[in-house]
Order: C-alpha cells, then structure tokens, then sequence
C-alpha cells in the first residue's frame, strides 16, 4: 500500500481505481494509513472531486469497513431519514418516534455535531444513561420490540464513517459533496434501511451554501441510494436561521419533547411533518399526503409519538425521569441575554454564526478529542419576521465559561439585522427530488 502515492494521484487531480479505493479505507480502518494522511487525502478530494466511479467504490469501502445488518425479518419496509447538518436542528428526536409509533420500523444510525451544526448523538447522549453503541443483537431486540433504535456508527458499523467522520469535522473538510454523501449513504446502507429520506440543507448555515450545490449533493444521494437499490428522497429546505428555538444539546432535547407533545415552534414541526409524510409514503403506511398527515396528527395527540420515544430512551439506558421532568436535564450555570440595538422587525438571524457561537460556548468540537458540554447553547427568544423593540432581548445565552462567553459573544456581533419593513415569510422546503430528477441534470 503507497498511500504517499495515492494522496499524490489525488492532489494532481487522477481518479483512483476501485482497489485503490478499498486499499485505501482498509488501511485507514485498520491504522495503517494515519490520520494525517487520511486529513490529506480529504482535502485532495475537497479541491479534486471524484469520479462517479471512484465515489460508488469509496462510499462501498465504507459501507462494508464493518458489519452490515440485515432487517429483513422485521415487517414492512424500513424507513430511515437523515440530514445533512443544520442549526437547531433536532428533527430526528422527533421525527423518528412519531413515524416509529405509526408501525414503520425506523433504523437510525446518526452522527455527532459536525463544524458549527449540531449532532442526534450528541443530543441523546445529553439524556443521563442513553447508550448509543449498542451490539448489533441489542440494536435488533430493540428495533424488533419498538419500530425505532438510534445509534452510531461504531467500531463494528460503518466503522470508517466513525474515524473519518472525527477527522473531517476538524480539518475542514465537510463540506465536499462526495464526502458528505458517501459519509452519509455508507451508514445509512449499513444500517439496513430498504429506503431514506434526506433533509438536504441550503442556505448561509448549511454547508451547501447555494441551491445549485444542495441539488447536486441531493441527487448524489439519490443516485448513490438508488444505484443500490433503495428508494431515496430529498427535500431541500433553507437553512439562514436556525430551525426551532433551542441551539446546544440538551436545549435541543427539551425542544424536541415539546415537539413531540405537538407544542414545538411552528417551522421546526412543519419540516419534521414534510419529512414524516414522505417517510410514510416511502414506507406504504399511507396512500397519499393527506391520509399521512392524519395518521401523523393521530399519532401525536393520542400521545402514541411521546410513549415511543421514552420507550426507547428506557430500552437504550436513558433515564427518562428526565423526559417527563426536563428541568432534570444538564443545565448551564450561567445565562445572558442579548438586547436588539434598535427597533424593527428581524430580517436576518444567521444560522452560521449562531452555530459557531454554540460551537464556542462548549457545545461542538474543535479537536478530535474534545469532550462537549451538553448543557450550553442558546435559546432564540424572537424569530424571522417578529418585530423587536428597541432593548427587547432576542437570545439568550446559555453558559459555563467567562472566557467561552467571549469568543461566542464575537460570533453573535453581526448575527442580528433588523429593519423597518417587515421581510417576506421565510421559505422552509424550497424542493423535492428523487429517483427522476437522475438524468435529467447535468
Ligand atoms: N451528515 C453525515 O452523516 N455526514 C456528513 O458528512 C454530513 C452530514
């Protein structure tokens, strides 16, 4: 194995066989390629692109780097949805128990915070006691009695997403098209789901800035999804200002119970309904759009939603003392309020520089190594499109450190704008695509 070679072959701009390929992930999962090559290789990948060839191979590389689960003995069709990273954006907590209460069985395997946007392992793990490396034997009792199981990926599935997964987030190499999908299609075949939905963001806080660059990532997806024979979905919806309220994990969670009880913010629950119509559609639980938003609002009032999720918070070691009571869940010491410096109405709250100020605040990670604080973030207090007067506070931070408090104080500076005219409605899903928008983009 030359790995110099490789990297070089990449950096110049050549596509690298399938063996190589292979050779290339087995080394690395194997510890014979080091992080520092692989680091190099990424970003030889993030200037150079690959070949659609090249990019099958290395996200099958990945997919097959451990052990593929087989859900073929569970009923009906197993859904699952991802994202590709945003800010506040805790959708997953919710979404997969609704749907799982409605009979679809939902694997999921997730991923940690990634640059500025946040992580479902990251968020669950903010819940004393949740586990989520499980065996592939409990991973498939708990899914088979539940309809939902969450975990990651580990050292056993997709155990090359898990390295560089790490790596990417702290060498600024995420956001690249072939890495984010063959990061996120490699787990996701691995976990056995028979179809996905995606939730492609765009906009200042996604790491597709431009809705020309989320199509391509959307339809990468796809043709990597169905190349293999699962039906796959994207919505792409905008991603300027974070979606919720509540930035930083254990905020996160709370947020995501109040959705689950059918009283969460207005944007975050109509992007999680879009995703779970599709997810029924894709699963046959429901013929048409109209008759899956009924069996959705069914599943929430009833409550059936809400029993899922702390049944499989119970079942993965979670104490749900803290679901019924979340004052329990890890608290920051400190809180700060920011003032609007003039009157008018909110026209910009920047995802990106909310997400680094929770990144600073303790809430992400810089270096592989990091431990986070499941306890900071911030809390949006008014949203896109409200009118704030003049000293009225609009966010409120969440802290443990001084000296954190400052760099996050640096990101937030220009975070607000507020005018005089009230902005147009902000655009959630700004497009659907599958399995026909193949061939017909260039
Ligand atoms: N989600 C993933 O799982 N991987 C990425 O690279 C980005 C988002």
């Amino acid at each position: 194995m030359r790995a110099y070679e490789y990297i070089l072959h990449k950096r110049q701009g050549g596509a690298l066989t399938g063996e190589e390929v292979k050779s290339f992930i087995r080394g690395y999962v194997a510890g014979e390629i080091a992080d520092y090559q692989m680091a190099a290789m990424c970003m030889a990948i993030f200037f150079r692109g690959m070949e659609e060839g090249e990019l099958l191979a290395w996200t099958e590389a990945m997919l097959y780097s451990g052990e593929t689960y087989d859900l073929s003995g569970l009923p009906g069709v197993k859904v699952d949805k991802h994202s590709t990273g945003g800010v506040g954006d805790k959708l997953s907590l919710a979404l997969a128990p609704w749907v799982a209460s409605l009979g679809v069985v939902v694997p999921m395997v997730s991923g940690r915070g990634l640059g500025h946007t946040g992580g479902t392992l990251d968020k669950l793990e903010s819940i004393e006691g949740f586990c989520v490396g499980l065996s592939k034997q409990r991973f498939m009792e708990i899914l088979g009695k539940h309809g939902l199981c969450m975990v990651g990926q580990s050292e056993t599935l997709a155990p090359a997403d898990k390295k560089l997964y790490a790596l990417r987030d702290v060498t600024a190499t995420v956001d690249c098209v072939p890495l984010i999908a063959s990061s996120i299609m490699s787990k996701k075949l691995a976990e056995g789901a028979d179809a996905l939905v995606l939730d492609v963001k765009v906009g200042g806080g996604a790491f597709m800035k431009t809705e020309a660059q989320a199509r391509t990532l959307a339809q990468t997806l796809i043709a990597i999804g169905e190349g293999m024979g699962k039906p796959t979905v994207a919505l792409l919806s905008r991603m300027d200002a974070p979606l919720g309220r509540a930035i930083g994990n254990a905020l996160e969670v709370e947020e995501a119970l109040e959705m689950l009880q059918g009283r969460g913010p207005a944007d975050a629950m109509a992007l999680t309904r879009r995703l779970a119509v599709e997810m029924l559609l894709l699963a046959g639980r429901a013929p048409e759009v109209a008759a899956a938003e009924k069996l959705l609002e069914e599943a929430l009032s009833s409550g059936r939603a809400w029993a899922c999720f702390v049944d499989v918070v119970r079942a993965q070691g979670g104490n749900v003392k803290l679901l019924e009571n979340p004052k329990l869940l890890p608290k920051a010491r400190r809180r700060k309020l920011l003032h609007a410096p003039r009157a008018g109405y909110i026209c910009r709250q920047e995802a990106l520089a909310l997400g680094q100020a929770a990144v600073a605040l303790g809430a992400g990670r810089r270096r592989v190594e990091d431990t986070i604080d499941v306890a900071v973030g911030l809390v949006v207090l008014c949203k896109v499109g409200e009118w704030l007067e003049e000293g009225q506070p609009w966010l409120e931070i969440h802290y443990n450190e001084e000296g954190r408090l400052e760099e996050a104080m640096r990101h937030l500076a220009q975070a607000l704008e507020v005018r005089e005219e009230p902005p147009p409605p902000p655009a959630l899903v700004v497009g659907r695509m599958d399995k026909t928008c193949l061939g017909l983009m260039g």
